[in-house]
């Protein structure tokens, strides 16, 4: 799998990021800031301005030519986004607000269903909307919380990995891709693990779904969240995936409109899948405008994209290795993430120098805060690539890198 060689022209994917153009203190603007949020490319930008000036309107509701044309193209969108990740269909795709939205509806939803003393399985390497939501159910309804720990390459560790889930296990919930360290996870065994003890499968698939190939049947876990800003599309938008039988039995997450199919003053019925898991006017123009990078990614190729960030991430190690008194955390293989700390340096005071170069990166705790308690620090400085990153850009980074070392005399 992902053998095939990188394959596009990172040049003229470039013409297609307005903001690439830009410049920062008088610098050209290098973005390394993608796992936290990736840039848009054109085509995605006209989609929401081709929306709102010519087929505004509210979904599933208006009998008008506008109210139809905005259906059928959101309607299309989440088609893609189940094509996108080889789903079953379109029942199988929740629009959410993010990530975070669809882990809080998960971690309502199913934890109804539970019993004091049951069991529920994250790892220390989640990003806090994967802790927290479960962290606070457990309180609340007397739930065990248990956590999969890491080893030494911030790996997660196989003997705590068997030794956690057990048949006491109700739900596991693992990220793909750790946010802040990059370590991609083995979730196909977990999922196998996971299902062996009878208990359900959840995977935050942020940072993966942008950078590679994603099959739902052969990961075959019982969720999978990710979130459309960091994979060329608008913020707002996020998708829950679910095996149908599954979200077919659980309560809703929120309640309104939209997610009915009959109201009377005794009761509700629900509306069908997927449509009962989205109360409200949903993200309409962030929906569409979703479909469109899904669109974009599917072009490029999402193996070429995965080789692509792997030809950066290479080259970048290769030339941070030769930079002395500099921390790199995490395994070798790995997603195209560098957390890294220059000794002697704040995270913070590292970031705002490459600023200065016009370097974005990101420096804290990634909202990873036990994460970086086991590491025993309290923040890293992160870069991380995406399809339109270059090797002359890495080379910019890496000079900053040297005049930090420079300004603190390290
Ligand atoms: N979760 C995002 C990050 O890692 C915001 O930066």
């Amino acid at each position: 799998m992902l053998k095939t060689k990188t394959i596009f022209d990172v040049e003229s994917i470039r013409k297609d990021f307005p903001i690439l153009q830009r410049k920062v203190h008088g610098k050209p603007l290098v973005y390394f800031d993608n796992a936290a949020t990736s840039q848009k490319p054109k085509q995605v930008i006209d989609a929401l301005d081709f929306y709102y000036k010519n087929y505004n309107a509210n979904v599933h509701r208006s009998i008008h030519q506008l109210g139809e044309e905005a259906t059928a193209a959101y309607e299309q969108a989440r088609q893609k986004i189940a094509d996108f990740i080889n789903a079953d269909s379109h029942q199988n795709i929740i629009f959410t607000k993010n990530s975070t939205e669809g882990l809080n509806l998960l971690a309502y939803s199913l934890t109804a269903d539970l019993e004091k003393g049951d069991e529920i399985v994250i790892s220390q390497l989640e990003h806090h909307s994967n802790f927290v939501p479960w962290q606070q159910m457990a309180k609340h309804l007397g739930l065990k919380l248990k956590f999969i720990e890491i080893d030494d390459e911030v790996k997660l560790d196989e003997e705590s990995i068997r030794k956690n889930i057990t048949k006491k296990t109700k739900i596991v919930s693992i990220n793909h891709i750790s946010n802040a360290i990059g370590t991609i996870n083995p979730v196909e065994e977990i999922t196998k693990i996971a299902h062996e003890n009878g208990a359900l499968m959840i995977i935050d698939g942020s940072q993966a779904a942008p950078h590679m190939p994603l099959d739902m049947k052969k990961i075959n876990s019982d969720f999978y969240v990710f979130t459309g800003h960091k994979m060329l599309g608008p913020t707002g938008v996020g998708v829950l995936y679910g095996k149908k039988e599954l979200l077919e039995n659980m309560r809703p997450f929120l309640y309104g409109g939209e997610m009915i199919n009959e109201v009377k003053f005794e009761d509700t019925k629900f509306n069908q899948l997927p449509w009962k898991f989205e109360a409200g006017t949903p993200n309409i123009s962030e929906g569409i405008g979703l479909g469109v990078a899904v669109d974009y990614l599917t072009k490029v190729g999402m193996e070429n994209i995965f080789n692509r960030d792997k030809e950066l991430l290479d080259y970048a190690m290769e030339k941070m290795k030769e930079i002395e008194g500099i921390t790199i955390y995490g395994p070798k293989e790995r997603a195209s993430i560098i957390s890294f700390n220059v000794h002697g340096v704040h995270a913070h005071d590292v970031s705002q120098i490459l600023d200065s170069e016009g370097v974005a990166i990101r420096a804290g705790h990634h909202c990873c805060m036990p994460l970086m308690s086991v590491l025993g620090i309290v923040a890293t400085a992160r870069a991380s690539f995406y399809l339109y990153n270059t090797e002359q850009e890495i080379d910019t980074f890496i000079n900053a890198i040297h005049k930090v070392k420079k300004m603190f005399g390290v």
